[in-house]
């Protein structure tokens, strides 16, 4: 495990969370996120979906191994005011406790372990984005590493007890120069508790 924080510690050695950008199942349907609440970007990176999900007013945890990415993250994240807040962590199904979080967002980061605890960890009515690479591609892009990529409709099957509110994966139909390729998206709710 120590390894795989090493390496992403060197591949965020030269980057700037200015530049991190929301994943785009996230800013294209931001109108679904309450207006207050807390949220989890799980695997964060330089953080774009956390500074995003701050700035809608939303309390941010944001969660990664990469303590060189959570370093520059947090320390961009108080420059500009916004809510985030940033755990070092191996994340394993042990890291989440029950109906926490209001929105969890997940892009390009894939392990299926931990889908249960993720499921769990969202209160009723609480929403999950979640953004990742594919198995079929239109090119070399993204991991080569079959654990790290989606089967078709993989989502639908992974999320299944929560309600799609949308689910997109273009495969490789059509003009592949347009459309979501080598990727799929999908938003799921988890349904309130009935009324007593
Ligand atoms: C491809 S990056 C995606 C980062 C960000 N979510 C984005 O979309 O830009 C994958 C991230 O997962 C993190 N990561 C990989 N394995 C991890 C683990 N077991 N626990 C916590 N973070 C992990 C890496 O440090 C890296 O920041």
């Amino acid at each position: 495990m120590e390894s795989i924080a090493v390496k992403w510690d060197r591949a965020y050695a030269d980057s700037d969370p200015v530049n991190a950008q929301p994943c785009a199942v996230l800013a294209e349907n931001s109108y679904l996120l309450p207006s207050q609440g807390l949220a989890l970007d799980l695997a964060c990176g330089l953080g774009g979906n956390a500074c995003f999900l701050a700035a809608q007013g939303l309390v941010t945890e944001a969660w990664d191994c990469s303590g060189v990415a959570l370093a520059k993250l947090k320390q961009y994240a108080g420059t500009k005011k916004l809510n985030v807040s940033v755990r070092q962590c191996f994340v394993g199904a042990e890291c989440f406790v029950p109906s926490r979080f209001h929105v969890i967002v997940v892009s390009r980061f894939l392990d299926r372990s931990l889908c249960d605890a993720i499921i769990a960890s969202l209160v009723p009515g609480g929403l999950l984005f979640y953004q990742t690479f594919t198995l079929t591609k239109v090119n070399e892009k993204g991991p080569s590493n079959r654990d790290f990529l989606l089967e078709n409709t993989e989502l639908l099957k992974l999320f299944a007890p929560l309600d799609v509110l949308y689910y997109r994966d273009n495969q490789r139909i059509g003009d592949a120069s347009q459309g979501l390729r080598n990727e799929a998206q999908f938003i799921g709710l988890k349904q309130p508790k009935p009324l007593e």
